[in-house]
């Protein structure tokens, strides 16, 4: 039987963070709103450094970063994703007012933040398999190592006083974040991430661990 749990119930209300790494876990927040701050080249590298410490399937480290610092690049991008964002909610017969709105978010979120890091994924150096099953499952742990560098920047960004924000919008367009870009032909676009110094704060709960968790 599966244990329902409210998605605001506070988990782990006895749970002191212990400083280093403890609080980097536990106090790192996704944040939308920067201050107009440029963020130092070198933090963006230290960031990303650490971004390719993360375990990857069969060490292949299928991950791939384009930064996009120029105000030009950002607008360009947001523009052409934008563009593809009011085409999709259009057939999904959103009304005109919903469609601005909803794409002038998204516009505001990228042009708005110091830093934007498409987080993308190459197969090139992943095993090539000739059945479509084992195919899939590379294609899986290619994803999941990309996810965890992607985890990593979020963790780093939070540990050298930075913020930033996992967007999933470059995973329903990938070949306009691609062409925008101007990215090589093998980098698929999975994810955005915005990075800077925060301008809000944010705080969020998580279900109760039980809700996760089944021992045996
Ligand atoms: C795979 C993934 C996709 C996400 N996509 C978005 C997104 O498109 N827009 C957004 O504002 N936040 C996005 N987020 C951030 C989540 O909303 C956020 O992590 C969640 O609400 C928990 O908040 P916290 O990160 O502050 O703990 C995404 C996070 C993940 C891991």
């Amino acid at each position: 039987m599966s244990q329902q749990a409210s998605p605001d119930a506070v988990s782990s209300a006895n749970f002191k963070p212990k400083g280093g790494i403890q609080d980097t876990l536990f106090q790192r927040r996704s944040i939308r709103r920067y201050r107009a701050e440029t963020v130092p080249h070198e933090l963006i590298e230290a960031v990303l450094e650490a971004a390719i410490w993360a375990p990857s399937a069969h060490n292949r480290q299928p991950w791939r970063f384009a930064v996009v610092e120029t105000q030009a690049q950002k607008e360009q991008l947001a523009q052409a994703m934008g563009a593809r964002l009011r085409r999709d909610l259009q057939a999904d017969g959103l009304s005109p007012e919903l469609i601005e709105a909803d794409a002038g978010r998204s516009y505001s979120r990228i042009t708005n933040a110091p830093v934007v890091i498409v987080l993308c994924l190459s197969m090139v150096d992943m095993d090539v398999y000739t059945d479509e099953k084992r195919s899939q499952n590379e294609y899986l742990m290619a994803v999941q190592s990309v996810a965890m560098a992607g985890q990593n920047i979020l963790l780093a960004a939070h540990d050298v006083g930075l913020s930033a924000c996992w967007m999933c919008a470059p995973l329903f367009c990938p070949d306009v974040v691609k062409d925008a870009l101007n990215l090589h032909e093998d980098w698929q676009p999975q994810a955005l991430l915005t990075m800077g110094y925060a301008a809000e704060t944010r705080e969020k709960t998580r279900k109760p661990l039980e809700a996760s968790v089944t021992w045996r």
